[in-house]
C-alpha cells in the first residue's frame, strides 16, 4: 500500500517538474502539496484536464518507435475519465472514430478513460486497434483474413461472436471490459469505418485482387502512463504511413502475403530469387496503396516524406535543447530503407515518461487471475 503511494507521488512530482519546464503557466504553486494530500487521503489523485492533455502530447513525443512525431503538439486529447459503463465507453469510441476519421482528413486524437485504481485492473479494450480484420483459420492451415488477428478472433468468438461473413476483411467487434465486470462485445457501425479499396494506376487487374484497408490506425491496447497514473484504456491514432499497410500488413508472409500473387500477375517467375520478384511486386503494391488513398482523399504519408519530417522533428527538438531518442529498427522504413536519411543516423533509445507502454493481452491476464482464485472459472470459456 505504502509503496504504491510513494511510487505514485514520486512519478507525480517528476511529471510536474517536466510540465513546469514545458508549460510554466500550467502548474500552480502548491500543486504538489495538493496532490500529496490527495494521495495520502485516498491513495490516488486526479489530474487536471490540462495536466492530462499535455501528458498525452508528451507521451507521443516520447514514443521512440514513432516516425511521425513531428506533429506531437497537435494531438487532440478527449477527456472521458467520467464514463463508468461499457455502453458509454463504446459511444465515446464511436465518437472518436467519427471525429478522428473526419472524412479522410485524419485528426490525431486520443480518448482517455478513467485511470486504473492503484495496483488494480483498469478498463480494458481487448482489441489491439479499434479497427481490425478477423482471421479465420482453415482446415488446410491457411487463414481467411488477417493472420495477425487469429488469436483475438478466437477469443471474441469464445465470448459469443458468431463471426462475420468470412471475407478476408471482416471487421472485428470491440471487446470492452469495465473493472470487476465481464467483457462485452460491441459491433462497430459500418458508417463509422472509412475504408479504401486498392487499385493500381497502371494495372486494371490489380483492383480484382479485392484488397482494401481501413483509413484509421487507432491503437487501443497500450497503457498511457502520466504522472504515475495508469490509463489502461486510452486509444489514440495518427494517420497511416504507406509502408505500414503496403509493405507490412498486405505483404508480410505472416499477414496477407500478397507478393507471390502480385508477382505472378506481373509475369515474374517466383521460383527464382534472382528475378527480384518480391522487390518488384512490393514496389507496385506500394504504388497501388498510395494511389488509392490519394484518390479516396484519405490522408497518408509516404516513407520518404515521413523520414524527412522525422529529421525536422529532431532539429526542432535540438533547438529546444532536447535529444531525440528513437528505436532505429522501428523508425527506419521497411521499404527502400537506405534511400531514407534516418537509415544513416544512429539513435539512442531511451523511454521517458509520460509514455505509452505495452500491456499483456487482457484475456491472458484475466485467465491467470481467474485461475489464481480457487473455484473461479475463466470468463472466456474454451480458452
Ligand atoms: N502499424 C500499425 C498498422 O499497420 C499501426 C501503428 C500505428 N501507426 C500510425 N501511423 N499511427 O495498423
Amino acid at each position: 500500500m505504502f509503496s504504491h503511494s510513494s511510487q505514485l507521488l514520486k512519478r507525480a512530482a517528476e511529471y510536474l517538474y517536466v510540465l513546469r519546464a514545458e508549460r510554466p503557466g500550467l502548474v500552480k504553486d502548491r500543486r504538489l502539496e495538493e496532490i500529496t494530500a490527495e494521495i495520502e487521503s485516498r491513495g490516488t489523485y486526479e489530474q487536471t484536464p490540462e495536466e492530462l492533455s499535455e501528458a498525452g502530447r508528451l507521451a507521443w513525443r516520447n514514443s521512440i518507435r514513432c516516425i511521425g512525431r513531428k506533429y506531437w503538439a497537435s494531438l487532440q486529447v478527449r477527456d472521458c475519465r467520467g464514463l463508468d459503463s461499457a455502453d458509454e465507453v463504446f459511444a465515446a469510441l464511436c465518437e472518436h472514430l467519427a471525429l478522428a476519421t473526419n472524412g479522410g482528413r485524419i485528426v490525431s486524437m486520443m480518448t482517455v478513460f478513467a485511470a486504473a485504481p492503484p495496483g488494480g485492473r483498469g478498463i480494458r479494450i481487448w482489441n489491439d486497434q479499434l479497427l481490425r480484420y478477423a482471421g479465420y483459420p482453415q482446415a488446410n492451415g491457411s487463414v481467411v483474413g488477417d493472420p495477425g488477428q487469429v488469436e483475438i478472433t478466437r477469443v471474441i468468438r469464445a465470448l459469443g461472436w458468431r463471426g462475420g461473413p468470412r471475407t478476408p476483411f471482416d471487421l472485428l467487434p470491440l471487446v470492452i471490459e469495465m473493472p470487476g465486470k465481464a467483457p462485452r462485445l460491441f459491433e462497430i457501425p459500418r458508417s463509422l469505418v472509412l475504408e479504401v479499396e486498392i487499385a493500381h494506376p497502371d494495372y486494371p487487374w490489380f483492383a480484382k485482387l479485392g484488397l482494401r484497408w481501413h483509413a484509421l490506425p487507432a491503437l487501443s491496447n497500450m497503457t498511457f502512463e502520466a504522472g504515475g497514473l495508469r490509463y489502461t484504456a486510452a486509444p489514440f491514432n495518427g494517420w497511416y504511413m504507406l509502408t505500414e499497410i503496403a509493405t507490412r500488413n498486405l505483404a508480410d508472409e505472416k499477414r496477407y502475403n500478397m507478393l507471390p500473387v502480385i508477382a505472378r500477375r506481373l509475369g515474374l517467375k517466383t521460383d527464382n530469387n534472382r528475378t527480384l520478384w518480391r522487390d518488384r511486386a512490393l514496389v507496385e503494391l506500394n504504388v497501388a496503396v498510395l494511389h488509392s488513398f490519394e484518390k479516396a482523399g484519405v490522408k497518408m504519408v509516404d516513407h520518404h516524406t515521413a523520414s524527412k519530417h522525422f529529421l525536422e522533428f529532431e532539429a526542432y527538438e535540438a533547438r529546444q535543447g532536447r535529444p531525440t531518442y528513437a528505436e532505429w529498427s522501428w523508425i527506419v522504413p521497411p521499404l527502400s530503407s537506405s534511400t531514407t536519411p534516418v537509415y544513416h543516423r544512429p539513435y539512442e533509445s531511451r523511454e521517458l515518461r509520460p509514455n505509452f507502454f505495452p500491456q499483456n493481452p487482457a484475456w491472458r491476464d484475466m485467465y491467470s487471475q481467474a485461475e489464481a482464485v480457487e473455484g473461479s472459472r475463466c470468463p472466456v470459456h474454451g480458452l
